[in-house]
């Protein structure tokens, strides 16, 4: 049996995309294979949001030249999601090896394109945004025990910075019906968690209902009986006090939101086309910790935007010393082909970014950690995922606010046996970036 292996960069869309095209492969007779040396069909499932994605891409790609050349010519290369779709045939420009390229809207063609690169490579195929929804396609989840649930795809948000929108073009829901029926399912085959994804979910349902139906939607799927939802990007500015309320009252709901302010200047979040201001992302972690005193917060930050002063910069730091933000990515400006960010001439020096990311990340560092020491000596249901990344002797688990722990495995059972199971657990030491804990039971 032939084997495939699929590289993926970037979010949890295309985290879940690559679910999907081990679907469709595996579907096409394809299995798994060990390693990325050993297979048949390589993919990378692409990102190109910021440059560093982009460029780690062509540095992978390129590397697999040698595997060509040397003892392996048949392997076939493939590049798709975001940079497949931008850069269509112009990927074979940078990295002449590639058999196929394919993009964000014909994922459904993998199979096909493969079979047309066997016959005489190479094979490209990009397709607009249209009414085809990769959300109906089969997927091969990564764990039995939780799944990616793709409630909407595209934005119709128009950051200055962003790609996203022309990537994955405009805003499309799904049915809430739809939606219901797949976690319905997920539920009965064993599913314990499901993150519902789209890039910004609280505007779930404008483009098919006239108005955003994302706390319905919430009452709706935590009707299922799944035991943990969590959802991916809210937008502050479309953060609705009914999805708070949702939030609130649902127990399936965990007390985790990322809600990404990109940046503490009115001036620069103007710039950015954010649409809001300070002031009201304040507000809305005010009333997201009234409604849930125990909420975990994490956001994203971008520094160095194009224009950003020193002043300016003082004000993220300050907004994110007085949120206390649990957990924040941070990232330096990219600028972005096609956005209207790029032609912007009032660039930040490149060291003068760096200093200025070096000291957010020493207070986001310091958040975290703090954050994280709160939680010592509390007992909290955390739900085991497996062994973890690093030391098999030790689990990985998630509290309700999305905080890593590790906890040493019990003797005479393995990982896999826990994994998707919850258990009580007591916090016995914090690190900047996880949790230690034991057993409560
Ligand atoms: N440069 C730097 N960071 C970016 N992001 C998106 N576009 C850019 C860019 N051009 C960041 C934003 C977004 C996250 C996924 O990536 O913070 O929320
Ligand atoms: Fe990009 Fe803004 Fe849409 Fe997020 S909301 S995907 S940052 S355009």
């Amino acid at each position: 049996m032939r084997s495939y292996f699929i590289r993926t960069f970037g979010c949890q869309m295309n985290k879940h995309d690559s679910e999907r095209m081990a679907g469709l492969l595996e579907g096409a007779g394809f299995a798994p294979a060990k390693s990325i040396e050993s297979a048949d069909v390589i993919v990378f499932n692409t990102c190109c949001v910021r440059e560093t994605a982009d460029e780690r891409l062509y540095g992978q790609v390129c590397s697999l030249k040698a595997l060509k050349t040397g003892g392996r010519p048949d392997v076939i290369i493939a590049v798709g999601g975001c940079v497949g779709q931008r850069d269509g045939a112009s990927v074979l420009k940078h990295a002449p090896h590639v058999d196929v390229v394919f993009g964000t809207h014909n994922i459904h063609e993998l199979p096909s394109l493969l079979e047309a690169a066997e016959r005489g490579r190479p094979a490209v195929s990009i397709v607009g945004a249209g009414e085809s929804f990769s959300s109906d396609l089969p997927y091969v989840r990564e764990h039995a025990w939780h799944a990616w649930v793709s409630i909407m795809v595209g934005c119709d948000n128009h950051c200055a910075y962003c790609v996203v929108p022309s990537v994955r073009g405009p805003e499309r829901s799904r049915t809430v019906e739809e939606i219901v029926a797949e976690v319905s399912h997920l539920v009965a085959d064993g599913v314990v968690e499901v993150t519902l994804l789209g890039q910004n979910v609280n505007s779930y349902g404008r483009d098919r209902y006239g108005e955003p139906r994302f706390a319905a939607l919430l009452e709706a799927v935590a009707a299922t009986g799944i035991r943990r939802i969590r959802f991916a990007t809210s937008h502050p500015k479309d953060l609705s006090d009914e999805t708070i309320a949702a939030m609130a009252a649902l127990p399936a709901l965990m007390p985790f939101l990322h809600l990404p302010v990109q940046h503490g200047s009115n001036r620069v979040l103007a710039a950015m086309n954010r649409r809001y201001t300070r002031e009201t992302y304040f507000q809305r972690i005010a009333a997201l910790r009234a409604a849930i005193p125990d909420i975990a917060l994490s956001t994203d930050i971008i520094v160095g935007f194009p224009g950003e002063t020193e002043e300016d910069f003082l004000e993220t730091l300050d907004l994110v010393g007085r949120v206390a933000f649990d957990h924040a990515f941070t990232f330096i400006y990219s600028p972005r082909e096609g956005t209207p960010a790029a032609s912007l001439t009032e660039t930040v020096p490149r060291e003068v970014a760096q200093d200025r990311f070096d000291r957010l990340a020493a207070l986001v560092h310091s958040l975290s950690l703090a954050s994280n020491e709160r939680e010592v000596g509390a007992v909290c249901e955390c739900l085991i995922e497996g062994a973890s990344r690093r030391d098999a002797a030790v689990l990985s688990a998630r509290t309700p606010q999305n905080r890593l722990v590790h906890l040493p495995l019990p003797d005479g059972t393995s990982p896999d046996s826990l994994a998707g199971t919850f258990r009580q657990v007591r916090i016995s030491a914090a690190h900047p970036w996880f949790l230690s804990g034991e057993f409560a039971e």
